[in-house]
């Protein structure tokens, strides 16, 4: 399945325009000007699309409406039909997500001197981290410094950010790129042996380190096989997802109820301190929108880790990535990196006009392209209906000579051969996909959220992307408070004294759902998304 002939004529006018946008890019916007355009296109700013969380330690905040309905979800299991005198398994650290976050948790507990039980839904390393194609940020180049990686990331993310988060995260930045290579990862070189690195929207220096276009893959990869070698001090569960957490009579955390998806048999994890790092949300599709998340990110940490006490920042704000795939149908929504632009593809549209810079930071990206297809009516439409842009990938190698799209995107250039669709000849037809929940749990510097013994991190935590990510950053979020998670929940589980397991904070919950006269319209953690029809 190729393009349709009104898209090739289409294309036509993007090949015309070629010669001019090789010396000219579009502008970057003002500060005004973007603030102006989230206001007016980005979905976060549409009033009711949201609402607020009416139960919780975070009453009141906003968040978007499926969210809001799983958050206020009915528990899975009765509170006081429970047994909890029976424990399956006790262990030092729980884990619970088996992305890059709980991985890098795990290692660095077991480093510590734990015993460590690695929890996850579905098979481990099926999550968001495995998904990541572009790259991961480190600010280790002489031209660039943490401190113009923490002016980036506080400028994308609304100047809103909390500011030690940001600190811990571009200073571990360079240790964590040579901690991964260290266990065995490749990363793309310059043939004299330094990294190779590329621009990512809002960046203001060439600090994304890749492995090509799945750098994402070869990241888990890593980790998994070494978390696979340390088999003795760590026990990984397959398809075994969190539905609540236990916590002691002294309100300190104490493990977690897990659920062998398979029979539906409940385990008992007693354990001295537990990471949360189950992820994001994109599977609640949030406006409708398709993703680029992984089949199991339903909010499950969310939703558990707020019922036992954990605030909530910055839900109100999603991220959509600008360029997922608008054609063909069977593609729609995945996820075409950034890496293309930060390569130097453009954005352009039916005319092949160019109407944004290819770099701006994420949400204004993306504003830019629903006003072309909404307001201005620039689009191309595909044949289901869809309205979309051009990334016009030949550019790449225009730019940097033939065999570039091949070389440095290779999981993009089969993906669209799939279809019929040559990327190194004919642009790519994108619009924004569901890609990152920009807040989430709140939680410190060393992985520690308000209940004690309860550590977080990664996608399922708020606070250090502000309100709006930069590509690169989640990469290395995962990687840098994974580690300091698991290293905290390590050292405090040798002083831990836990008392006797309860229920008290899920059957407190029930009964602020009743006080609030809610009626829950779902089971939660929902654990997968429902995609089956519903039929009147
Ligand atoms: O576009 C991308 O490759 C996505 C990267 C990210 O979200 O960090």
């Amino acid at each position: 399945m190729s393009y349709t002939p009104e898209m090739r004529e289409s294309i036509k006018k993007v090949e015309a325009t070629r010669p001019y946008r090789l010396h000219n890019d579009f502008p970057p916007m003002s500060l005004q000007e973007r603030e102006e355009i989230l206001r007016k296109f980005h979905p976060d700013y549409i009033e009711d699309k949201m609402r607020p969380i009416r139960v919780g330690v975070s009453k009141g905040q906003r968040m978007p409406l499926e969210l809001a309905d799983v958050m206020e979800g009915k528990p899975r299991i009765d509170p006081d039909k429970f047994d909890l005198s029976e424990v399956d398994y006790e262990t030092d650290v729980l884990v619970i997500g088996g992305g890059g976050a709980g991985a890098a948790a795990a290692l660095m507990a077991q480093e510590h001197g734990a015993k460590v039980i690695l929890a996850t839904k579905l098979r481990f390393g099926d999550a968001n981290t495995m998904m990541a194609q572009g790259g991961i940020q480190a600010a280790d180049k002489p031209n660039d410094s943490p401190v113009i990686h923490y002016l980036d990331v506080v400028g994308g993310g609304h100047f809103v950010n909390i500011p030690d988060l940001v600190e811990a995260l571009v200073m571990d930045a360079p240790f964590v790129i040579s901690w991964l290579e260290s266990l065995g990862m490749m990363f793309d070189k310059e043939p004299d042996g330094t990294m190779r690195t590329q621009h990512g929207g809002g960046t203001s220096r060439k600090r994304m380190h890749s492995a090509r276009d799945y750098s994402g893959a070869e990241i888990m990869r890593t980790l998994r096989d070494e978390v696979r070698n340390r088999y003795q001090d760590i026990t990984v569960l397959e398809f075994s997802p969190a539905i609540e957490l236990i916590l002691d009579e002294n309100g300190q955390c104490a493990g977690a109820i897990l659920m062998n998806l398979e029979t539906g048999e409940h385990l008992i994890v007693k354990a001295k301190c537990t990471v949360l790092a189950t992820g994001g949300s994109g599977r609640l599709h949030y406006q409708g929108f398709p993703t680029t998340n992984h089949y199991g990110a339903t909010a499950d940490g969310l939703v558990i880790g707020y019922r036992a006490g954990v605030p909530l920042i910055f839900l109100d704000t999603m991220q959509y990535h600008p360029t997922g795939a608008a054609y063909p149908e069977q593609i729609v929504g995945l996820l075409v990196t950034e890496k293309v632009r930060g390569l130097g593809a453009q954005v352009l549209n039916v005319d092949g006009e160019q109407f944004v810079f290819p770099r701006e930071p994420r949400d204004v990206e993306s504003a830019a392209i629903i006003r072309e297809c909404v307001e201005r009516k620039k689009g191309v439409k595909t044949p289901s209906g869809m309205c979309g842009v051009w990334l016009d990938s030949p550019m790449i190698d225009i730019l940097h000579g033939p065999g570039t799209i091949q070389r440095e995107l290779p999981a993009m250039v089969r993906q669209f051969k799939r279809f019929g669709i040559d990327i190194t000849k004919e642009p790519i037809l994108v619009y924004p996909t569901l890609h990152y929940q920009n807040g989430g749990l709140q939680y410190n510097v060393d992985g520690s959220t308000v209940v004690p013994n309860l550590f977080a991190a990664g996608e399922v935590t708020g606070g250090v992307h502000g309100r709006n990510r930069l590509m690169g950053n989640s990469l290395l979020d995962v990687l840098v408070f994974g580690r300091r998670a698991g290293t905290s929940a390590a050292l405090r589980s040798k002083e831990v004294k836990l008392g006797r397991l309860t229920l008290d904070h899920v059957r407190q919950w029930i009964r602020e759902l009743k006080e609030a006269g809610i009626e829950p319209k779902v089971e939660s953690p929902i654990l997968l998304p429902d995609y089956t029809r519903k039929v009147k």
